[in-house]
């Protein structure tokens, strides 16, 4: 069986972006998979969060995924420090990976930019996702656009690892939706959709009330002109718009654009559409935020099944590497 693994940062609350470009592939694919989905609250001390902060969101992020469709006894959803093999194999793959290579990814030079001191784990932080990904042999690792340059890092590393100490990991692809996978800001269409890094106006969360999401894209930016047609480079605002529809509703953007005569009967669409997909996530969410204990059960599960996978896995890293066991 095809082996699944992704993961999302613990930011409390997923997006659309998160929804459209991943999530939603997620829920569609876990039982045809073995499916793995971590919280990767490691890769969220690469930038500064209270420890409150992230105690909470790393259980409203599970909440989140949950609502938005994901079964925790159909596949396996669990916290990743709660599977110490994950931070111990990031370092086996440091001592493969180099200086420069993780110095030249675009997301470390786009986070680290201005900022008066960078963590170190800002530079590693693909090789821990690297490890995320090959401590479970995971076949396929379903994500959006932004992550297509640490996937070919992690089979990089993989394809490294097995020539220098024999066969030991499995070479992972990345799936990337061909809709979808790069949801812009509504207020910026020319940045991703980011908690952390996007305008509140121009960022939709799955747990919006009805009103703020009709708020959110009434006001969306939109482009000089008046016709509605999927241009990118000349339409970045109509198109993001126009991509969202089409995501939402298993269409492309290309052959949506022809039903619309003006921005405004756009937006009305694409509002009415986000409404409707969102509603039954946002109650979920309302009901499994009364159960937290319950949540934490599913969590401990998940972290059980994914223990269980990923120790053999990095038993045989690190006999590979020449690492000798305690009790021989
Ligand atoms: P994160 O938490 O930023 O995002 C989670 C998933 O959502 C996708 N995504 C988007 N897709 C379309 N449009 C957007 N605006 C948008 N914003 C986010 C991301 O591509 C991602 O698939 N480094 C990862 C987390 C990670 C991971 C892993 C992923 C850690 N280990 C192992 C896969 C496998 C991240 O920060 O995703």
């Amino acid at each position: 069986m095809t082996r699944i693994l992704s993961g999302v940062q613990p930011s409390g609350t997923l997006h659309i972006g998160n929804y459209l470009g991943a999530v939603r592939q997620w829920a569609a694919t876990q039982r045809e998979a073995d499916a793995f989905y971590c919280i990767v609250d490691l890769h969220a001390l690469t930038i500064d969060i209270a420890p409150d902060d992230l105690r909470s969101r790393t259980l409203d992020t599970a909440i989140g995924l949950i609502a938005a469709g994901l079964d925790p006894d159909v596949c396996t959803l669990f916290v990743q420090s709660h599977v110490p093999e994950h931070a111990e194999l990031s370092w086996l793959l440091e001592c493969v990976a180099s200086y420069g290579e993780l110095r030249r990814m675009t997301q470390f030079k786009e986070k680290g930019a201005g900022q008066e001191s960078v963590r170190a784990s800002l530079l590693t932080y693909p090789v821990l996702m690297a490890a995320d990904i090959l401590v479970y042999d995971a076949d396929r690792v379903p994500v959006g656009d932004d992550q297509r340059q640490h996937l070919e890092l992690t089979r990089d590393l993989a394809i490294r690892f097995n020539s220098r100490y024999g066969e030991t990991f499995v070479v992972p692809e990345a799936v990337i939706p061909v809709v979808g996978a790069r949801v812009m800001d509504l207020q910026r269409p020319d940045k991703k959709m980011s908690k952390s890094t996007g305008t509140p106006l121009g960022t939709i969360a799955i747990t919006d009330s009805s009103e703020e999401i009709v708020k959110k894209v009434r006001r969306a930016v939109t482009d000089t002109g008046s016709d509605v047609r999927y241009d990118v480079a000349e339409k970045p605002g109509v198109s993001n718009l126009l991509e969202i529809l089409a995501a939402a509703t298993g269409t492309s953007p290309e052959g949506v654009a022809a039903r619309f005569s003006s921005y405004g009967q756009l937006k009305q669409e694409v509002a009415d559409e986000l409404v409707s997909l969102l509603a039954p996530v946002r109650e979920r969410v309302q009901e499994l935020t009364r159960d937290p204990a319950g949540v934490a059960a599913a969590l401990e599960k998940g972290a059980a099944k994914a223990h269980a996978v990923a120790a053999p896995t990095f038993a045989r890293a690190r006999a590979a590497m020449g690492l000798t066991a305690r009790n021989q």
